[in-house]
């Protein structure tokens, strides 16, 4: 079986739908359920076998080696953290604590129990540490993409701590020989997201007849991939990537978040029109983000050279599709959305009036 961490997430929950509906091989899903953990995305797993969850923290060494030593994974596929760069700008610590501390506590679990695998356990074992393109630092518009060997020069506190955890798992696979794999990949958008991030965001907002708020001038650039993509990519790099490596995962559709903006507007007109008004209407300039990244850009060459993996979805499928989930899974976002979010939203978009 495998061992996922941060499966009650966005991309996490993701994963373990697509892993089940292709493998049956079973998971055991570990997430401390914080605001960013939903079980009501796991819904349909509920009475599937093949679906364990345990609600554990992965900063606690003691309930990781239990769990190790009881479910015997032959991989552990590392997505939990905290994610959200506006958040880590508020408060820094979690992400210090679960980013940093929790990933080398994760790593010592995994390198005790693996340490302790039979010669063929110990060669099948991997883990493979889901990080971010942010941080590589921030392109000026000419630059080229971000390439593996892109030096790192992280930006905010997510990012700094991010880059803290790849620079561990990549020392335990340079001094212990822990075999470690690293997917740095560029913005996920699809079902399941959590309204914080830009494009559920604008969606919600959207819908409940809000401002689209606008950070800046509106021209930062992202690089967006549709998370059935990233997910495809992790399934590649765990079944064929080579220990040690690191490896980019970018959907090469770098887009101006204005342009993302618009174009959500425009299938929203078409799929839920306004009387006599654009969604464009709601869009408001507010107060930039501190040390907002420019630009993000992914090479994504050596994942297609060395694995044959390419993202199936273009901007306009994956966006189309992701659009009409949020129209039809309403009560997703509505149940998502608790007294901690609304208290989330008033503290981000109240200073930035
Ligand atoms: P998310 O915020 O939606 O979910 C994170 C999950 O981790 C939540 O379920 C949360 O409860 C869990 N978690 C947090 N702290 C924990 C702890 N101490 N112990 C156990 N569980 C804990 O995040 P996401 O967007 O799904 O991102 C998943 C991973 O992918 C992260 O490592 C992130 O850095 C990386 N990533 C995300 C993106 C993106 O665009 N969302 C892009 C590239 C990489
Ligand atoms: O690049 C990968 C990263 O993408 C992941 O590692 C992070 O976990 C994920 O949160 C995401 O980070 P970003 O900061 O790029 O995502 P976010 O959705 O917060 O913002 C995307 C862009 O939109 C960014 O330039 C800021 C802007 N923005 C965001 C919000 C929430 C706005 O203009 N208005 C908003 O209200």
């Amino acid at each position: 079986m495998i061992l996922v961490t941060g499966s009650a997430g966005f991309i996490g929950a993701n994963f373990v739908l697509d892993w089940l509906q292709i493998f049956d091989e079973p998971v055991v899903n570990v997430d401390k359920l914080t605001y960013a953990g939903n079980l009501r995305t796991l819904k349909s797993l509920q009475h599937n076998p093949l679906h364990i969850f345990v609600c554990a923290d992965i900063c606690d060494r003691a309930a990781m080696d239990e769990l190790l030593a009881e479910y015997k994974p032959r991989a552990i596929i590392h997505l939990a953290a905290e994610t959200h760069v506006d958040r880590s700008i508020h408060g820094p610590e979690n992400f210090v604590l679960t980013n940093v501390v929790g990933t080398f506590t994760l790593l010592e679990a995994a390198r005790s129990y693996w340490s302790r695998l039979n010669d063929a356990g110990k060669a099948e074992f991997r883990f493979l540490h889901v990080s971010t393109d942010e941080v590589f630092g921030s392109l000026s518009a000419t630059d080229p993409q971000f390439s593996e060997t892109t030096p790192y020069a992280p930006n905010s506190p997510y990012s700094a701590t991010k880059a803290g955890s790849d620079h561990l798992v990549r020392a335990y696979h340079h001094t212990y020989g822990l075999p470690v794999l690293t997917t740095n990949c560029s913005n996920n958008y699809g079902p399941y997201q959590f309204p914080e991030k830009l494009i559920p965001l604008m969606i919600a907002n959207a819908l409940g007849g809000k401002p689209l708020p606008v950070y800046g001038d509106g021209q930062n650039v992202r690089d967006w991939l549709y998370v059935g993509d990233h997910c495809s990519a992790i399934r590649e790099v765990l079944a064929r990537g080579t220990p040690g490596e690191t490896y980019n995962v970018g959907g090469w559709n770098e887009k101006k978040n204005l342009e993302v903006v618009h174009t959500l507007c425009d299938l929203l007109d078409q799929l839920r029109p306004k009387a006599g008004a654009s969604y464009r209407d709601q869009i408001s300039y507010v107060k930039d983000r501190p040390g907002h990244d420019r630009r993000y850009a992914i090479d994504a060459r050596k994942l297609e050279r060395e694995l044959g993996w390419k993202p199936a979805e273009t901007f306009e499928t994956g966006l189309a599709k992701t659009v009409q989930w949020y129209l039809d899974n309403q009560e997703w976002s509505d149940e998502v959305a608790s007294g901690d979010y609304r208290k989330w939203v008033e503290t981000n978009y109240a200073q930035r009036a």
